[in-house]
């Protein structure tokens, strides 16, 4: 008997796992300079805290979470990371030590959905949530926090698409002039949009039918029914990409597919990486009213998260970030070896990444084994060298090669390494 991996879940090998940590490294230190702080939770949260955040109606409610039932109680694989992070804040009373608390998260989501490419039954996400800041200036930096996190990942042709869904109100009248728009026309549409109109109707917004997307195509945008505050805080929005000179696409088609928003949506998007229509990366927005719905304060939210599998997608083949700078230390011969470990202690405690042979071979094929490592630096140490007092050092850029006195390496390599792409200096 053999066994598969579960259907839409991957194993991700060795080989594969270098790309994952570049990125989540890159995030980390990107969000981190932002002033976020991590955030991890249980993968398994009550069912009932997803359906009432997310909403009933939406699709990961109605078909695509993994439940588990156990004495009495029904539990759910976190499909989403946004309402297990609004649980934790509320129960925490994180709102009472901090005005303004900023979270971020990385980890495994899990949806039944139809596998395809940029689509699994188990993604990863990376995801930054801010609490009880109003915006709509931390809305823009949130923004250009992820532009830059993607830009950095070496993500290219990148499209930011923005929107606002106004407050409460402005949703309700929007709806109705929705439906006084689609009832009408209702038998031109899909069999799925016919169902949403009564009871999700912005949602046939989002439908990739052609049959659909053209009733909707007619149909009036919530942005010109924006009104008092929620226009103000929608054109401040836009005033402050203008000012960051952020581009971005006015989209009033964008509707999400959960049911927590108010105000400010938006996601980014990338024709790289033959993503068809997976091809959105990230998708954020404002949510002022859950943390009051799950029994906290009247505290406002925002935030994103982005599928990393679709990411790794977005960027194969680009030119990959490289990983730190690396030494690769060569001894040749016992003695050798035995002093290696001790400089190469030397060097890791300076901050260099290491790796040391202790297997043994020629200077050849050492060398083919630092480069093919991609180090910066070999280190050759023969006995010649033992008995000079140095260290030889090869730089593997540069073709370079200088004989280092033994004090001295450890700064010697430092300053090299410092001037390396990759470096964090
Ligand atoms: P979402 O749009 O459902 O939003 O998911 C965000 C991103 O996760 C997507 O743009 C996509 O890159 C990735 N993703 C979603 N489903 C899958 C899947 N089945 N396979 C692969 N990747 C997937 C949220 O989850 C919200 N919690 C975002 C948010 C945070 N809003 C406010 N704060």
């Amino acid at each position: 008997m053999q066994f598969r991996q579960v259907q839409g879940m991957h194993d991700i090998l060795p080989e594969q796992v270098g790309r994952w940590q570049r990125l989540e490294a890159t995030f980390r230190r990107v969000v981190e300079a932002h002033a976020f702080s991590e955030l991890r939770t249980p993968l398994v949260e009550p069912t009932a805290l997803f359906v009432r955040s997310i909403g009933d109606a939406t699709d990961i409610v109605e078909k695509e979470m993994f439940v588990l039932e156990r004495e009495g109680e029904s539990l759910a694989l976190r499909p989403e990371g946004t309402a297990s992070a609004a649980r934790a804040f509320v129960e925490h009373a994180v709102h009472a030590r901090e005005p303004v608390t900023r979270w971020y998260y990385l980890g495994a989501m899990f949806r039944a959905e139809r596998p395809q490419r940029g689509r699994q039954r188990q993604f990863h996400q990376a995801g930054c949530e801010v609490y009880g800041d109003p915006g709509p200036w931390v809305d823009a930096e949130l923004m250009e926090l992820v532009l830059t996190f993607l830009r950095e990942a070496g993500c290219p042709e990148l499209e930011l698409h923005v929107s606002s869904l106004g407050g409460p109100e402005t949703r309700a009248r929007y709806r109705d002039a929705l439906v006084a728009h689609l009832t009408p026309r209702a038998a031109a549409l899909s069999e799925t949009s016919q169902r949403r109109l009564a009871t999700n109707p912005l949602r046939v917004l989002d439908s990739k039918d052609p049959a659909d997307q053209a009733v909707v195509a007619g149909a009036p945008s919530l942005l010109d029914l924006l009104e008092g505050d929620d226009r103000a805080h929608w054109d401040e929005l836009l005033a402050s990409l203008d000012s960051l000179g952020v581009p971005y696409v006015v989209d009033p088609a964008l509707v999400r597919g959960l049911d927590y928003y108010t105000r400010t949506l938006f996601e980014v998007r990338s024709s790289a990486g033959g993503l068809g229509a997976q091809n959105t990366l990230v998708g954020g927005g404002r949510y002022d009213a859950m943390i009051g719905e799950l029994g906290g304060p009247p505290v406002p939210a925002i935030g994103f998260a982005l599928g990393l599998e679709r990411l790794l997608l977005a960027t194969e083949g680009a030119p990959a970030p490289t990983g730190r700078p690396r030494c690769f230390v060569a001894p040749l011969g016992a003695r050798a070896r035995r002093e290696a470990l001790g400089l190469a202690r030397e060097l890791r405690a300076s901050g260099a990444v290491v790796e040391v042979d202790t297997r043994g071979g020629s200077l050849k094929s050492l060398l083919r084994r630092a480069d093919s490592l991609g180090s910066r630096l070999c280190l050759v140490l023969g006995d010649g060298e033992l008995d000079r007092g140095v260290v030889q050092v090869k730089d593997l850029a540069s073709h370079e090669r200088a004989d280092v006195p033994r004090g001295a390496l450890v700064e010697d390599v430092r300053r090299r390494l410092a001037g390396a792409p990759g470096s964090p200096e």
